[in-house]
């Protein structure tokens, strides 16, 4: 065909019509996006996040709405921050955004592959999520291991009674999260593995132990290398190198106890322990695997740790704080185990059901201080709309259960402490009120809800049960420094110095 002038004029206005359609067409798509906050070239919204980026973007839900746009270096976000839009969420798009994002940091040593949290919603998952729910966390035997837990609650107790004894008497506290840190690292250690693994006389214990808060304390650095993806190579903050050094030796110390296990196995000792359900398990070859691999087992065994330890310290902390700053909720919760336990009796884990202030107490701790406040974010798993808004596919989702704990639209006096709110009130953290969901919702839900359950009941009240507390003397209680810091959960910023005096029963 001859291109005469008239071909090329037309050519040209059919190209320029294109260019203004798909122009028009990205602009539209660009409107159906939800509002947020301008970005900067290259950062997107970094600088708009803040220290406490819960926090901040919750402030921004009164200019932007509940549901916020934002671009964190190359990730394109999505932010929920009321119950409304949460409650829209888990019902009608829990499927669609079942993915997780999973963090460089997380990929260390290919701990993403055998991970349950960050595995792809599929098969390996599957099978992953319900040996935990149904195998693992299943009612008989959770009860069979309550001496367990009852035991680690009393070295705990134990411990602190030797640190009281020894602090100055000029009211010099003890920091309480180290406390229950410890005592969850060795009840997880004895539920898992049959092993105390915070022992200072042995050296594997200790090893374990540091690899452990060393991987934590990586893992919950914002690092800049995530958002650009261009300097993962240089690794600036060094986090990379510090996680596959930490990773490598918690993995490698993993190992040598799955090890040491099979042998004992082979020579027909059995724990019945969770590292024996998991090992016991047969699937069926085809959409799951026939066994738990090595590997798996050792990141599983990792995994437990990270889900479980700081989660439970701390929450045993703001709950404390919050105790100690409001003395009538204290001497209802006092009152209360003296009525229900009374003197020369600990508690246990059945009187859990009977302490109906201690549980509110713990629910008001969880709606003003979630300890996981985005919970695991989510990811899109495909293009997808969401309340009239289209959603790209691999968007990450930070559903800011902080601010829907603190929503005025279903909260009444949202920043008071007050656990009657929840006496005689059906709201609670298994994942049917939206409003309230600490542990999440859906498909991805927290998996070790029956056993946190038990362990923050009967750390709190054991606490409270045998010590009497005040706030250390250098901590001015009119004045107290409320702010938090987000690592891989959400910590006391200023951690909480108490001075426990035994009680006289
Ligand atoms: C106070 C204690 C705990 C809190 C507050 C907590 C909170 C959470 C949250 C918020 C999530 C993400 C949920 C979501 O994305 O919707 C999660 C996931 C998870 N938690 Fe917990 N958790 C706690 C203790 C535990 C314990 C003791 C275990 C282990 C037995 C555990 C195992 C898990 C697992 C395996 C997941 C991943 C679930 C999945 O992706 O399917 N958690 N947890």
């Amino acid at each position: 065909m001859e291109w005469t002038p008239f071909h090329v004029l037309s050519f040209i206005v059919f190209v320029v019509s294109l260019l203004l359609v798909v122009r028009r067409k990205g602009s539209e798509s660009r409107r159906r996006r939800p509002p947020g906050p301008p970005g900067w070239p290259v950062f997107g919204n970094l600088f708009n996040i803040g220290q406490q980026p819960h926090r901040k973007l919750a402030t921004l839900r009164e200019k932007y709405g509940p549901i916020i746009w934002l671009r964190l270096g190359s990730i394109d976000t999505m932010v929920l921050n009321s119950a409304k839009v949460a409650t829209e969420f888990f019902k009608n798009h829990d499927l669609e955004f079942a993915e997780r994002t999973v963090t460089d940091l997380m990929r260390s040593h290919g701990y993403a592959d055998g991970s349950v949290a960050l595995a792809p919603y599929g098969p390996y998952w599957r099978v992953m999520r319900r040996l935990v729910t149904v195998d693992m966390l299943v009612t008989k035997r959770l009860v069979e291991s309550a001496p367990i837990r009852r035991k680690c609650v009393d070295d705990m107790i134990t411990w602190i009674g030797e640190a009281a004894k020894e602090l100055r008497d000029d009211g010099e506290g003890i920091c309480l999260a180290r406390y229950v840190f410890f005592m969850t690292f060795n009840l997880l250690g004895n539920l898992m593995m049959s092993k105390d693994m915070f022992d200072p006389k042995s050296e594997v214990g200790s090893e374990f132990f540091k690899a452990m808060t060393g991987l934590m304390e990586w893992s919950g650095h914002p690092n800049v290398a995530e958002l650009f993806p261009w300097l993962r190579k240089l690794d600036p903050q060094g986090l990379k190198r510090r996680m596959d050094r930490d990773m490598g030796k918690a993995m490698e110390i993993a190992s040598g106890l799955v090890r040491e296990r099979m042998k004992e196995r082979e020579m027909g000792v059995k724990k019945r322990d969770f590292l024996d359900v998991l090992m016991e398990f047969r699937g069926n070859g085809r959409d799951e695997p026939d066994i738990i691999p090595e590997k798996e087992l050792n990141i599983f065994i990792l995994e437990i740790f990270l889900a479980g330890s700081e989660t439970t310290s701390s929450t045993m902390e703001w709950a404390l704080t919050e105790l100690l700053l409001n003395p009538h909720s204290m001497a209802k919760v006092k009152d209360e185990l003296d009525h229900v336990i009374g003197p020369g009796r600990k508690v246990e884990e059945s009187d859990i059901d009977n302490l109906l202030y201690l549980q509110a107490v713990l629910k008001e701790t969880f709606r003003l201080h979630p300890p996981i406040p985005f919970l695991v974010p989510r990811r899109a798993m495909k293009d997808t709309t969401f309340m009239g808004y289209d959603v790209p596919e691999n968007t990450q989702v930070f559903v800011n259960a902080w601010a829907i704990g603190r929503d005025p639209d279903v909260w009444d006096d949202p920043l008071a402490f007050r656990p009657e709110r929840f006496i005689g009130s059906k709201v609670d953290y298994k994942g049917q009120h939206f409003e309230f969901i600490p542990f999440g919702a859906g498909r991805r839900m927290c998996a070790g809800v029956p056993l946190a359950h038990r362990v923050i009941h009967l750390t709190l009240s054991s606490l409270i049960h045998e010590f009497d507390w005040e706030f250390d003397r250098r901590i001015d209680s009119k004045n107290i420094d409320l702010r938090d810091r987000l690592g891989i959960t959400m910590r006391k910023y200023e951690p909480l110095l108490a001075v426990p005096k035994k009680r006289r029963l």
